[in-house]
């Protein structure tokens, strides 16, 4: 199967550009499949954490990972997390924590753990048709999108918005940390030698610093 028959339209950007919010309403309004890759990097970061396999071991245990590693998404309720599936349980708390985060993002490096994430990325493509939220979406994984947007937004509307999502979760924490913490991911996503973090050259960039979710989607809609 591919995007000839089923369409694919791919979100990417650093983190707080709103990604995640605007592929759930958009896969909400569309009816159609979500992927959020970044949270099958983090869960198979969650699996390999529950069952001690360093990313030395990773070759060592790869089909046992891979015989165990069926993670479904679910679109859920708008403004909600999407929630996440693993083996038929909603893992969508366990993992958002700040352990999974730092080893997801060792593992993302990875070129191994790239590879092996690539096929069950492109498994999510069925009909009528996939919204694909990550880094590298429409740059490596779904080169072959209908269509391709790309977020961002300043790194000091990216912060306020996760320190707003952290109040949520009950979390005070400093902004001068939080920026630091945003600039040196940035950093990372965007340096690194494998599916390094940037707009498809065929993709739509809008800056969603002073839209509303309902102004982003708008822009998205002129562009379908
Ligand atoms: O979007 P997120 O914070 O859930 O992503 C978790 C980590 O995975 C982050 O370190 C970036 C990385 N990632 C990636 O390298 N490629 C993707 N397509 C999605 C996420």
């Amino acid at each position: 199967m591919n995007d000839k028959i089923v369409p694919v339209i791919t979100i990417d950007g650093p983190s707080g550009a709103g990604k995640g919010t605007i592929a759930q309403m958009l896969a909400l309004d569309l009816n159609w499949n979500i992927l959020d890759s970044g949270a099958l990097y983090r869960t198979l970061a969650y699996f390999m954490l529950e069952q001690n396999i360093g990313l030395h071991d990773f070759e060592k245990n790869k089909e046992l990972i891979k015989e165990n590693f069926r993670v479904k998404f679910d679109a859920g309720i708008a403004g909600e997390p999407v929630k996440v599936i693993f083996n038929d349980m909603d893992i969508t708390k366990e993992v958002r924590t700040e352990e999974i985060a730092k080893k997801t993002s060792d593992l993302a490096a990875d070129p191994v753990i790239r590879d092996f994430i690539k096929p069950c990325q492109r498994d999510f493509m069925k009909p009528p048709g996939l919204i694909a939220d990550g880094r590298d979406m429409g740059t490596v994984i779904f080169k072959d999108a209908r269509h391709k947007i790309f977020l961002t937004a300043s790194l000091q509307e990216r912060a306020k918005r996760r320190q707003v999502q952290l109040k949520r979760q009950g979390s005070e924490v400093n902004m001068r940390l939080l920026l630091q913490e945003l600039e040196d991911r940035d950093k990372k996503d965007i340096e690194r030698k494998h599916s390094p973090l940037k707009p498809a050259t065929n993709s739509v960039i809008i800056d969603t610093s002073n839209l509303r979710p309902e102004g982003v989607i708008e822009e998205i809609k002129k562009n379908l």
